[in-house]
C-alpha cells in the first residue's frame, strides 16, 4: 500500500490531501502539521478553514484512510511520497525582504524529511516556490540524508481557487507535474501521475521539466492578477466617460482570444497569492537583470493598490469630503465569496482608509470571526471605532453609507427598501463588487457608486477634493 505524507495543514495541504484519499482508497494519507491547534481543528466537527463541500470530504476519509497528526516524524519516515505544502509568505526582512519568498518553512520541512528518511522517497512540491527551488532542496536533502537513502524532488504546483477548493481538485482544469529528465526523475514523475490518473483524465495531466512547472505556477497567478488589473484600469476609464464595465467585459469575453474569466472589475484583488507570488516574480526578475520585466509585473500591483485608494477616496469625496464620526456599514470582509480567508482582502485597507478619516464602521460578514477583524485591522490595540455585527440590517441602522467589499451572494437579494428607510440621508451605496441594481437602488433613492459605471449625477457635480 502507497504511502503519502502531506506537510502542512493549510488551505492547500488539507483540501488536497483530502481529495487523493478521497479519490485513491487504497492509499493512506497522513496530513501532518507542526500547529497542535490546526491539527486538533482538523479532528473535530470545526475543521479549521470554511471551503464548501470540505466537511462532507473529510468527513468520508477521516479515520479510514485520512488522518490529521502532529507526529510529523512518524509519518514522513512511512511514507512513499511526501507532498510539502507549508506557507512561503514574502519576506519581512533581510536580503530581498518585501519581495522574494520566505523559503525558512520549506527548508525545516526538507531538513526534517533529511532527518528522518531511512529509505528512498519522492518530495513533492506543492506550495509556491521560485524557480529552481527543487535544486536548492536537492542540495539540502543530498548534505543531510543517511547514507544510500535517494529522493526525487517533483514540482506539483497547485491551482486551486479558494472557495471553489473541492470542486477545482475534484475536475481540475489540468494538473502539472515537473521532474528531472533522466530515468529516475522520469519514474517519480510516472509515480505521481499514476495517482492522479485514479481521477483526472489524461489529457489533462501535463508533465514537463521542473523549472517549467515551478515558473508556471508564478506565471499563472501574474497573468490572473494582470487580467483583473487591465479590467480595473479600465473601471476608472469608464467611469469618467460614460462606458460602463460590466458592458465591456461581456464585449471583450466574446472574443474567443481572450474569453470570459477573470474580468470582473472589484475593488480589488486579494487574497494570500497573487501579490505575494508577483512581488516573488518581480524579485527574481531584478536578481537576473531583467529590470524591464520587473516593472512590468510591479504596475499589477500598483494599479491594485491604486484601485483600493481610489474606492476610499470615492466614498469620502461623495459625502461631503468627510467621514469623521459618520457611520458606514461594511458589507463583507473576506478577500472573496465562499471563504473565511482575509488574508490581503481588499477590505483591510478599505476600511483603513476611511478609519483614517475617522469613519465609524459596522462591519458584517457572513463567515469572518469577530477576532480575525479585529486582528486584521488592529494596530496595536482594540479599533474602538469599528463594531462587528452578525446582520447587514443592523450594520446599516442609523448608517450614512454603505460599502460592498465582497461579493456574497446574500448582499444581493437583501430588502434594501427596509435598509433605505433605516439609514441617515442621503443615503449612499458604494458598490466594489458590481453586484447591485443601480437602478433599482437609484429608484429607492440611494446615490449610488458601482465600480466602473458612470458616476451618479451627484458625484460629478460635488466638487473634487
Ligand atoms: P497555510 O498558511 O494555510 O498553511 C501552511 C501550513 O504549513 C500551516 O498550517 C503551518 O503551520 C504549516 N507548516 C509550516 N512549516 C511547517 C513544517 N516545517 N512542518 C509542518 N508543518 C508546517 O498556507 P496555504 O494557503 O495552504 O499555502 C501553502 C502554499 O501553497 C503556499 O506556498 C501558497 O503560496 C501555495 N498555494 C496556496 C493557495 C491558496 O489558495 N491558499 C493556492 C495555491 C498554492
Ligand atoms: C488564486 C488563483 O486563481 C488560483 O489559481 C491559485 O491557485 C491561488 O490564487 P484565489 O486567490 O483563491 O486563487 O482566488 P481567485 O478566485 O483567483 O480570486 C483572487 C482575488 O481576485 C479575489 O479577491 C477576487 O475577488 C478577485 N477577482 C477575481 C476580481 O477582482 N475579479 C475577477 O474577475 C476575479
Amino acid at each position: 500500500m502507497v504511502k503519502i505524507c502531506g506537510i502542512g495543514a493549510g488551505y492547500v495541504g488539507g483540501p488536497t490531501m483530502a481529495v487523493i484519499a478521497l479519490k485513491c482508497p487504497s492509499i493512506e494519507v497522513a496530513v501532518v502539521d507542526i500547529s497542535h491547534s490546526r491539527i486538533s481543528a482538523w479532528n473535530s466537527d470545526k475543521l479549521p478553514i470554511y471551503e464548501p463541500g470540505l466537511e462532507e470530504v473529510v468527513k468520508q476519509c477521516r479515520g479510514k484512510n485520512l488522518v490529521f497528526s502532529t507526529d510529523v516524524e512518524k509519518h514522513i519516515f512511512e511514507a512513499d511520497i511526501i507532498f510539502v505544502s507549508v506557507n512561503t509568505p514574502t519576506k519581512s526582512s533581510g536580503l530581498g525582504a518585501g519581495k522574494a519568498a520566505d523559503l525558512t518553512y520549506w527548508e525545516s520541512a526538507a531538513r526534517m524529511v533529511a532527518d528522518v528518511s531511512k529509505s528512498d522517497k519522492i518530495v513533492v512540491e506543492k506550495s509556491t516556490v521560485p524557480v529552481r527551488t527543487a535544486e536548492a532542496i536537492e542540495k539540502i536533502l543530498a548534505h543531510n540524508s543517511s547514507k544510500g537513502v535517494k529522493f526525487q524532488i517533483l514540482s506539483n504546483p497547485e491551482f486551486l481557487s479558494e472557495g471553489t477548493a473541492i470542486q477545482d481538485l475534484i475536475s481540475p482544469d489540468r494538473v502539472l507535474i515537473g521532474g528531472r529528465e533522466g530515468p529516475e526523475g522520469q519514474e517519480a514523475v510516472l509515480k505521481l501521475k499514476g495517482i492522479y490518473d485514479q481521477w483526472v483524465p489524461e489529457d489533462k495531466i501535463i508533465t514537463t521539466n521542473l523549472w517549467s512547472a515551478e515558473l508556471s505556477k508564478l506565471a499563472d497567478n501574474a497573468f490572473l492578477a494582470q487580467r483583473i488589473s487591465s479590467i480595473n484600469a479600465m473601471s476608472a476609464l469608464c467611469e469618467i466617460t460614460g462606458a460602463e464595465v460590466s458592458q465591456l467585459s461581456d464585449a471583450l469575453s466574446k472574443n474567443t482570444k481572450i474569453g470570459p474569466k477573470f474580468l470582473n472589475a472589484s475593488v480589488g484583488f486579494g487574497g494570500s497569492c497573487f501579490q505575494k507570488d508577483i512581488l516573488n516574480l518581480v524579485y527574481i526578475c531584478e536578481s537576473n537583470g531583467l529590470i524591464e520585466v520587473a516593472n512590468y509585473w510591479k504596475q499589477v500591483i500598483k494599479v491594485n493598490d491604486y484601485q483600493k485608494n481610489r474606492f476610499v477616496n470615492r466614498v469620502v469625496s461623495s459625502m461631503f469630503n468627510t467621514v469623521s464620526g459618520k457611520k458606514i456599514a461594511v458589507f463583507g470582509f473576506a478577500f472573496k465569496k465562499d471563504t473565511s480567508d482575509t488574508r490581503k482582502t481588499p477590505a483591510i485597507d478599505v476600511c483603513k482608509g476611511l478609519l483614517g478619516d475617522n469613519a465609524c464602521l459596522s462591519i458584517y460578514d457572513p463567515r469572518v470571526s469577530e477576532d480575525q477583524i479585529q486582528k486584521d485591522l488592529s494596530m496595536g490595540s482594540e479599533v474602538k471605532q469599528v463594531s462587528i455585527v452578525r446582520d447587514a440590517y443592523e450594520a446599516t441602522k442609523d448608517a450614512h453609507g454603505i460599502c460592498i467589499l465582497t461579493e456574497w451572494d446574500e448582499f444581493k437579494t437583501l430588502d434594501y427598501e427596509r435598509v433605505f428607510e433605516n439609514m441617515q440621508k442621503p443615503a449612499f451605496v458604494f458598490d466594489g463588487r458590481n453586484i447591485l441594481n443601480v437602478d433599482k437602488l437609484r429608484e429607492i433613492g440611494f446615490i449610488v457608486y458601482s465600480i466602473g459605471r458612470p458616476l451618479h449625477q451627484w458625484m460629478n457635480n460635488i466638487p473634487k477634493p
